[in-house]
């Protein structure tokens, strides 16, 4: 079965990269993260992922290929997970969630209430294909806007996550969301992968990225401590380095040894992988 897609902005096909790359992932003996909706998903809607040739590559053992995106997949589940264990009320915001279905892996109480929030395009889709359970609220709003976040409560600890978001925000955009956002709640936590300037630039001007590289707005930073300077009240608690990672151990030799390598520079792991960035408010 295939079902029609809407024309999608380049920012809004990027959710296509993410998701293909966790259904490969699952199409894995081993899984880094094993999610099969994922998988599911895009044998519904009969997206072909020859759109990226960065997941239909021979060059790449497919391990190499998931393993930015699947790992680090993981780790926003497993900092959603504890978060929500010590504040049974929290509420988990998933911005520019795109067709992940991440409370399905997490599996909250049902005192959570969690928001994924995207386009409104994007989250018509998510409602014909996700499992919507109770405490699960789709808002289909552009983030630079000011008025969605009026509907989501002040008065609950949040724990926001921007799981591949960042490089398709301006930096003013980027840093005024953060910025309502902090002011929103009590308190909470923020998880994001960022962006170097130079992936930024690579991302720009490789083929791998053609599909969606008009969508790329933001410059990229290479301090992880510069968002406490912009962000009021924020304090970075980790910055974890995917070639530290302990699935680094399950990648092919080249891949393998080239992490081992870069693992020993923070700044060099920074250019060559992706990095978490856990931060408190
Ligand atoms: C790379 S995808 C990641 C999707 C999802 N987090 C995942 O991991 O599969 C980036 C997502 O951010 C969304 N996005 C980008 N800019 C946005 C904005 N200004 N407002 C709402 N969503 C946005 C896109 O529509 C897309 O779904």
């Amino acid at each position: 079965m295939s079902i029609a897609l809407p024309e999608f902005t380049p920012a809004q096909e990027s959710l296509f990269l993410t998701l293909g790359s966790r259904a490969l992932d699952s199409r894995l003996p081993r899984p880094f993260l094993g999610d099969t909706m994922a998988d599911d998903i895009i044998a519904t809607i009969g997206y072909r992922l020859d759109k990226f040739p960065q997941l239909n590559t021979k060059l790449l053992d497919r391990r190499t290929t998931v393993f930015d995106v699947a790992v680090r997949a993981k780790i926003f589940d497993e900092m959603v997970r504890r978060f929500v264990l010590r504040e049974p009320d929290a509420v988990v915001l998933d911005l520019g969630a795109g067709l992940d279905g991440r409370i399905s892996r997490v599996n909250p109480p049902p005192s959570v209430d969690w928001y994924d929030i995207d386009f409104p395009e994007v989250v018509a889709l998510r409602r014909k294909l996700l499992p919507q359970p109770a405490n699960a609220h789709n808002v289909g709003a552009d983030l630079t806007d000011t008025d969605w976040l009026h509907d989501i409560p002040t008065d609950r600890p949040a724990m926001i996550v921007a799981d591949g978001l960042v490089l398709f925000l301006a930096q003013d955009d980027f840093v005024s969301l953060l910025n309502r956002l902090t002011a929103h709640f009590p308190g909470g936590e923020l998880a994001l992968n960022a962006y170097t300037t130079y992936a930024m630039w690579t991302f720009k001007h490789s083929r791998a990225m053609r599909a969606i590289a008009g969508g790329m707005a933001n410059p990229g930073s290479n301090d992880p401590r510069q968002l406490e300077q912009w962000v009021d009240g924020l304090t970075l608690l980790d910055e974890i380095l995917l070639t530290r990672a302990p699935e680094v151990a399950e990648l092919p030799l080249t891949r393998r040894v080239a992490s081992r390598l870069a693992a020993r520079s923070a700044k060099l792991s920074r250019i060559m992988a992706t990095v978490v960035l856990r931060y408190r408010f």
